[in-house]
Protein backbone atom coordinates (compact mmCIF):
# COMPACT_ATOMS: atom_id res chain seq x y z
CA UNK A 1 0.00 0.00 0.00
CA UNK A 2 1.28 3.23 -0.76
CA UNK A 3 1.38 5.99 1.80
CA UNK A 4 -1.39 8.26 2.18
CA UNK A 5 0.53 11.57 0.06
CA UNK A 6 1.92 9.44 -2.80
CA UNK A 7 -1.30 8.21 -3.90
CA UNK A 8 -2.02 9.68 -7.11
CA UNK A 9 -6.11 11.43 -7.90
CA UNK A 10 -7.17 10.14 -11.31
CA UNK A 11 -6.38 13.85 -12.59
CA UNK A 12 -3.16 13.55 -11.62
CA UNK A 13 -2.52 10.36 -13.40
CA UNK A 14 -3.62 12.05 -16.59
CA UNK A 15 -1.28 14.57 -16.58
CA UNK A 16 1.60 12.25 -15.52
CA UNK A 17 3.64 10.69 -18.60
CA UNK A 18 1.95 7.12 -20.05
CA UNK A 19 4.06 4.60 -22.52
CA UNK A 20 2.23 2.56 -24.03
CA UNK A 21 3.85 -0.27 -25.96
CA UNK A 22 2.05 -0.96 -29.22
CA UNK A 23 2.83 -4.52 -31.31
CA UNK A 24 0.95 -4.39 -34.41
CA UNK A 25 1.10 -7.77 -36.54
CA UNK A 26 1.34 -5.90 -40.23
CA UNK A 27 0.92 -3.82 -42.89
CA UNK A 28 -1.17 -6.47 -44.45
CA UNK A 29 -4.31 -4.42 -45.83
CA UNK A 30 -5.88 -0.87 -45.91
CA UNK A 31 -7.82 -1.66 -42.53
CA UNK A 32 -4.32 -2.07 -40.60
CA UNK A 33 -2.97 0.67 -42.64
CA UNK A 34 -5.77 2.96 -41.06
CA UNK A 35 -5.92 0.92 -37.08
CA UNK A 36 -2.11 1.75 -37.52
CA UNK A 37 -2.57 5.64 -38.41
CA UNK A 38 -5.74 5.34 -35.33
CA UNK A 39 -3.27 4.26 -33.05
CA UNK A 40 -0.52 6.68 -33.31
CA UNK A 41 -2.96 9.84 -33.80
CA UNK A 42 -4.68 9.18 -30.92
CA UNK A 43 -1.63 8.74 -28.95
CA UNK A 44 -0.54 11.86 -29.71
CA UNK A 45 -3.64 13.35 -28.94
CA UNK A 46 -4.09 11.80 -25.72
CA UNK A 47 -0.14 12.91 -24.90
CA UNK A 48 0.30 9.16 -24.43
CA UNK A 49 4.07 8.41 -25.61
CA UNK A 50 4.20 5.31 -27.93
CA UNK A 51 6.68 3.01 -28.83
CA UNK A 52 5.24 1.11 -31.71
CA UNK A 53 6.27 -1.91 -33.59
CA UNK A 54 5.32 -3.39 -36.92
CA UNK A 55 6.12 -7.60 -36.72
CA UNK A 56 4.84 -7.64 -40.71
CA UNK A 57 2.47 -10.65 -39.66
CA UNK A 58 5.29 -12.38 -37.47
CA UNK A 59 4.16 -13.91 -34.35
CA UNK A 60 8.04 -14.50 -33.07
CA UNK A 61 8.53 -10.81 -34.22
CA UNK A 62 5.84 -9.74 -31.83
CA UNK A 63 7.28 -11.71 -29.02
CA UNK A 64 10.52 -9.51 -29.59
CA UNK A 65 8.87 -6.10 -29.41
CA UNK A 66 6.83 -7.78 -26.48
CA UNK A 67 10.10 -8.42 -24.77
CA UNK A 68 11.63 -4.82 -25.41
CA UNK A 69 8.74 -3.06 -24.13
CA UNK A 70 9.42 -5.18 -20.99
CA UNK A 71 12.98 -4.03 -21.25
CA UNK A 72 12.01 -0.44 -21.74
CA UNK A 73 9.45 -0.70 -18.64
CA UNK A 74 6.47 0.73 -20.60
CA UNK A 75 3.20 1.27 -18.49
CA UNK A 76 0.89 -0.78 -20.11
CA UNK A 77 1.17 -3.36 -23.61
CA UNK A 78 -1.08 -3.84 -26.01
CA UNK A 79 -1.12 -6.20 -28.63
CA UNK A 80 -2.59 -6.97 -31.91
CA UNK A 81 -2.08 -10.66 -32.56
CA UNK A 82 -1.62 -11.68 -35.29
CA UNK A 83 -3.29 -15.93 -34.89
CA UNK A 84 -4.67 -16.81 -31.76
CA UNK A 85 -2.86 -19.38 -30.32
CA UNK A 86 0.66 -19.95 -28.57
CA UNK A 87 0.51 -16.59 -26.31
CA UNK A 88 0.75 -18.28 -22.82
CA UNK A 89 4.40 -18.11 -22.15
CA UNK A 90 4.83 -14.91 -23.43
CA UNK A 91 1.72 -13.02 -21.38
CA UNK A 92 3.59 -14.72 -18.55
CA UNK A 93 6.37 -12.99 -19.02
CA UNK A 94 4.64 -9.88 -19.12
CA UNK A 95 2.49 -10.50 -15.92
CA UNK A 96 5.75 -11.69 -14.17
CA UNK A 97 7.05 -7.67 -15.15
CA UNK A 98 4.24 -6.60 -13.52
CA UNK A 99 2.84 -4.35 -16.58
CA UNK A 100 -1.12 -5.04 -17.66
CA UNK A 101 -1.76 -6.13 -21.27
CA UNK A 102 -4.76 -4.96 -23.44
CA UNK A 103 -5.67 -7.22 -26.34
CA UNK A 104 -6.85 -5.05 -29.15
CA UNK A 105 -8.50 -6.37 -32.52
CA UNK A 106 -7.78 -10.00 -32.77
CA UNK A 107 -8.26 -12.21 -29.45
CA UNK A 108 -5.70 -14.82 -28.29
CA UNK A 109 -6.53 -18.06 -26.95
CA UNK A 110 -5.80 -18.56 -23.61
CA UNK A 111 -6.99 -20.62 -20.27
CA UNK A 112 -6.07 -18.08 -17.96
CA UNK A 113 -7.73 -14.78 -18.54
CA UNK A 114 -5.61 -13.35 -15.80
CA UNK A 115 -3.34 -13.06 -18.18
CA UNK A 116 -4.40 -9.64 -19.72
CA UNK A 117 -6.92 -6.71 -19.11
CA UNK A 118 -9.62 -6.19 -21.22
CA UNK A 119 -9.97 -7.17 -24.88
CA UNK A 120 -11.05 -4.52 -27.15
CA UNK A 121 -12.06 -5.24 -30.83
CA UNK A 122 -15.06 -6.10 -33.23
CA UNK A 123 -17.55 -9.01 -32.96
CA UNK A 124 -16.08 -11.48 -35.60
CA UNK A 125 -18.30 -14.16 -34.99
CA UNK A 126 -21.34 -11.47 -35.69
CA UNK A 127 -19.50 -10.10 -38.81
CA UNK A 128 -19.29 -13.78 -40.72
CA UNK A 129 -23.56 -13.85 -39.58
CA UNK A 130 -24.46 -10.43 -41.10
CA UNK A 131 -22.73 -11.93 -44.09
CA UNK A 132 -24.59 -15.17 -44.90
CA UNK A 133 -27.93 -13.28 -43.49
CA UNK A 134 -26.93 -11.02 -46.16
CA UNK A 135 -26.54 -13.95 -49.39
CA UNK A 136 -29.89 -15.82 -47.39
CA UNK A 137 -31.70 -12.72 -48.27
CA UNK A 138 -30.11 -11.91 -51.62
CA UNK A 139 -31.29 -15.27 -52.40
CA UNK A 140 -34.40 -15.84 -51.47
CA UNK A 141 -36.43 -16.95 -54.23
CA UNK A 142 -33.44 -18.17 -56.61
CA UNK A 143 -33.87 -22.01 -56.82
CA UNK A 144 -30.05 -23.64 -55.98
CA UNK A 145 -27.89 -25.29 -55.96
CA UNK A 146 -26.32 -21.77 -55.49
CA UNK A 147 -22.01 -22.63 -55.62
CA UNK A 148 -20.27 -20.15 -52.81
CA UNK A 149 -16.67 -19.74 -53.10
CA UNK A 150 -14.84 -18.19 -49.86
CA UNK A 151 -11.35 -15.89 -49.38
CA UNK A 152 -10.48 -16.65 -45.89
CA UNK A 153 -8.19 -14.47 -43.93
CA UNK A 154 -4.28 -15.51 -42.35
CA UNK A 155 -5.13 -19.16 -40.99
CA UNK A 156 -5.53 -19.64 -36.72
CA UNK A 157 -6.40 -15.88 -36.95
CA UNK A 158 -9.30 -14.95 -34.52
CA UNK A 159 -11.22 -12.66 -37.56
CA UNK A 160 -10.58 -16.16 -39.92
CA UNK A 161 -11.84 -18.59 -37.55
CA UNK A 162 -14.69 -16.67 -36.46
CA UNK A 163 -16.23 -14.99 -39.65
CA UNK A 164 -15.83 -18.27 -41.16
CA UNK A 165 -17.94 -19.64 -38.40
CA UNK A 166 -20.63 -16.97 -38.26
CA UNK A 167 -21.13 -17.21 -41.80
CA UNK A 168 -21.50 -21.24 -41.83
CA UNK A 169 -23.68 -20.99 -38.93
CA UNK A 170 -26.55 -18.90 -41.20
CA UNK A 171 -26.20 -20.22 -44.42
CA UNK A 172 -26.43 -23.38 -43.10
CA UNK A 173 -30.71 -23.35 -43.04
CA UNK A 174 -30.37 -23.55 -46.63
CA UNK A 175 -29.42 -26.79 -48.01
CA UNK A 176 -28.93 -25.61 -51.45
CA UNK A 177 -25.96 -23.08 -50.75
CA UNK A 178 -22.89 -25.08 -50.98
CA UNK A 179 -19.43 -23.71 -50.12
CA UNK A 180 -17.42 -25.45 -53.35
CA UNK A 181 -13.90 -24.10 -52.45
CA UNK A 182 -12.33 -21.93 -49.12
CA UNK A 183 -9.30 -21.06 -49.17
CA UNK A 184 -6.76 -18.60 -47.58
CA UNK A 185 -5.29 -15.68 -49.33
CA UNK A 186 -3.74 -14.04 -46.39
CA UNK A 187 -5.72 -10.88 -46.08
CA UNK A 188 -4.02 -9.21 -49.09
CA UNK A 189 -4.75 -8.38 -52.40
CA UNK A 190 -1.91 -9.92 -53.92
CA UNK A 191 -3.21 -13.15 -52.43
CA UNK A 192 -6.63 -12.85 -53.11
CA UNK A 193 -6.05 -12.15 -57.04
CA UNK A 194 -3.65 -15.05 -56.74
CA UNK A 195 -5.91 -17.66 -55.18
CA UNK A 196 -9.24 -16.48 -56.95
CA UNK A 197 -7.13 -16.97 -60.07
CA UNK A 198 -6.52 -20.46 -59.27
CA UNK A 199 -10.44 -20.99 -58.40
CA UNK A 200 -11.50 -19.70 -61.37
CA UNK A 201 -9.29 -22.03 -63.28
CA UNK A 202 -11.04 -24.81 -61.45
CA UNK A 203 -14.42 -24.08 -61.26
CA UNK A 204 -15.29 -21.46 -64.24
CA UNK A 205 -18.99 -20.32 -63.93
CA UNK A 206 -20.20 -22.74 -60.87
CA UNK A 207 -19.30 -20.02 -58.77
CA UNK A 208 -22.50 -17.93 -57.85
CA UNK A 209 -21.05 -15.99 -54.91
CA UNK A 210 -17.97 -15.31 -53.09
CA UNK A 211 -17.29 -14.35 -49.68
CA UNK A 212 -13.74 -12.51 -48.68
CA UNK A 213 -13.41 -12.17 -44.92
CA UNK A 214 -12.03 -8.65 -46.06
CA UNK A 215 -12.05 -5.73 -48.38
CA UNK A 216 -8.02 -6.13 -50.16
CA UNK A 217 -9.06 -9.78 -50.72
CA UNK A 218 -11.99 -8.99 -52.46
CA UNK A 219 -10.33 -6.15 -54.62
CA UNK A 220 -7.65 -8.26 -55.82
CA UNK A 221 -10.65 -11.40 -56.81
CA UNK A 222 -12.46 -8.80 -58.79
CA UNK A 223 -9.36 -8.53 -61.04
CA UNK A 224 -9.32 -11.95 -61.46
CA UNK A 225 -12.61 -11.92 -62.66
CA UNK A 226 -12.73 -9.42 -65.02
CA UNK A 227 -9.21 -10.59 -66.26
CA UNK A 228 -11.57 -13.83 -67.07
CA UNK A 229 -13.98 -12.15 -68.26
CA UNK A 230 -16.86 -12.52 -65.44
CA UNK A 231 -18.84 -9.68 -64.28
CA UNK A 232 -17.78 -9.44 -60.21
CA UNK A 233 -21.12 -7.96 -58.72
CA UNK A 234 -23.51 -9.58 -61.58
CA UNK A 235 -22.10 -13.11 -62.78
CA UNK A 236 -20.85 -13.63 -59.19
CA UNK A 237 -22.16 -11.89 -56.37
CA UNK A 238 -19.68 -10.43 -53.51
CA UNK A 239 -20.05 -10.08 -49.80
CA UNK A 240 -16.65 -8.38 -48.35
CA UNK A 241 -15.87 -7.49 -44.66
CA UNK A 242 -14.26 -4.13 -43.55
CA UNK A 243 -15.58 -1.05 -45.14
CA UNK A 244 -12.67 0.59 -46.71
CA UNK A 245 -13.06 3.72 -49.27
CA UNK A 246 -11.81 0.91 -52.50
CA UNK A 247 -14.84 -1.43 -51.55
CA UNK A 248 -17.38 1.72 -51.59
CA UNK A 249 -16.15 2.76 -54.90
CA UNK A 250 -16.32 -1.47 -55.93
CA UNK A 251 -20.31 -0.95 -54.49
CA UNK A 252 -20.71 2.59 -56.47
CA UNK A 253 -19.81 0.66 -59.28
CA UNK A 254 -21.70 -2.31 -58.86
CA UNK A 255 -19.50 -4.93 -58.29
CA UNK A 256 -19.26 -5.44 -54.83
CA UNK A 257 -23.04 -6.55 -53.47
CA UNK A 258 -22.50 -5.99 -49.53
CA UNK A 259 -19.69 -4.89 -47.20
CA UNK A 260 -20.15 -5.79 -43.65
CA UNK A 261 -18.31 -3.00 -41.47
CA UNK A 262 -15.19 -3.88 -39.13
CA UNK A 263 -14.14 -0.82 -37.76
CA UNK A 264 -10.51 -0.26 -37.59
CA UNK A 265 -10.28 3.53 -35.88
CA UNK A 266 -10.19 2.04 -32.44
CA UNK A 267 -7.38 4.51 -31.22
CA UNK A 268 -9.06 6.63 -29.09
CA UNK A 269 -11.24 3.66 -27.33
CA UNK A 270 -7.90 2.64 -26.78
CA UNK A 271 -6.21 5.41 -25.31
CA UNK A 272 -9.07 5.50 -23.05
CA UNK A 273 -8.61 2.24 -21.65
CA UNK A 274 -5.08 2.60 -21.21
CA UNK A 275 -5.78 6.12 -19.10
CA UNK A 276 -8.15 3.92 -17.16
CA UNK A 277 -6.22 1.20 -16.33
CA UNK A 278 -3.52 3.62 -15.00
CA UNK A 279 -6.11 5.38 -13.17
CA UNK A 280 -6.70 2.19 -11.46
CA UNK A 281 -10.24 1.24 -12.86
CA UNK A 282 -12.04 -2.00 -13.19
CA UNK A 283 -12.63 -2.68 -16.93
CA UNK A 284 -14.77 -5.26 -18.95
CA UNK A 285 -12.72 -8.02 -20.02
CA UNK A 286 -14.40 -7.52 -23.32
CA UNK A 287 -15.26 -4.21 -25.18
CA UNK A 288 -16.89 -4.23 -28.83
CA UNK A 289 -17.65 -1.41 -30.63
CA UNK A 290 -21.27 -1.47 -32.33
CA UNK A 291 -20.97 -2.12 -36.77
CA UNK A 292 -23.42 -2.57 -39.20
CA UNK A 293 -23.27 -3.22 -42.88
CA UNK A 294 -23.38 -1.46 -46.05
CA UNK A 295 -25.03 -2.07 -49.30
CA UNK A 296 -25.13 -0.74 -52.85
CA UNK A 297 -28.24 1.31 -52.15
CA UNK A 298 -26.03 3.31 -49.19
CA UNK A 299 -22.69 3.61 -51.06
CA UNK A 300 -23.31 6.47 -53.25
CA UNK A 301 -24.19 8.82 -50.46
CA UNK A 302 -21.73 7.39 -47.72
CA UNK A 303 -18.54 7.19 -49.80
CA UNK A 304 -17.64 10.81 -48.96
CA UNK A 305 -17.53 10.08 -45.16
CA UNK A 306 -15.33 7.38 -45.56
CA UNK A 307 -12.19 7.82 -43.16
CA UNK A 308 -10.00 4.93 -44.81
O1 LIG B 1 -8.26 -8.22 -37.70
C1 LIG B 1 -9.00 -7.45 -38.58
C2 LIG B 1 -8.75 -7.87 -39.98
O2 LIG B 1 -7.36 -7.79 -40.26
C3 LIG B 1 -9.40 -7.01 -41.06
O3 LIG B 1 -10.65 -7.45 -41.46
C4 LIG B 1 -8.43 -7.21 -42.18
O4 LIG B 1 -8.61 -6.33 -43.26
C5 LIG B 1 -7.16 -7.08 -41.47
O5 LIG B 1 -6.05 -7.42 -42.17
Amino acid sequence: VMPQDTVLSESQHSTQKITLGYSQLGSESDWRKANTNSVKESAKEAGITLLFENAEQSQEKQFEAIRSFIKQKVDVIAIAPVVQSGWEPILQEVKQAGIPVIIADRSVNVTDSSLYVTFIGSDFYDEGRKAGKYLLDKMKGRPGPIGIVELQGTMDSSPTIERKNGFREIIDSRADLKILKTRSANFTLEQGKKVMQSIIEELGEDIDVLFSHNDDMALGAIEAMEEAGLRPGIDIVIISVDGTRKSFEMMVQGKINAVVECNPLLGMNLMQVVKEIMGGKNLPKRIVLPESIFTQSIAEREINNRKY
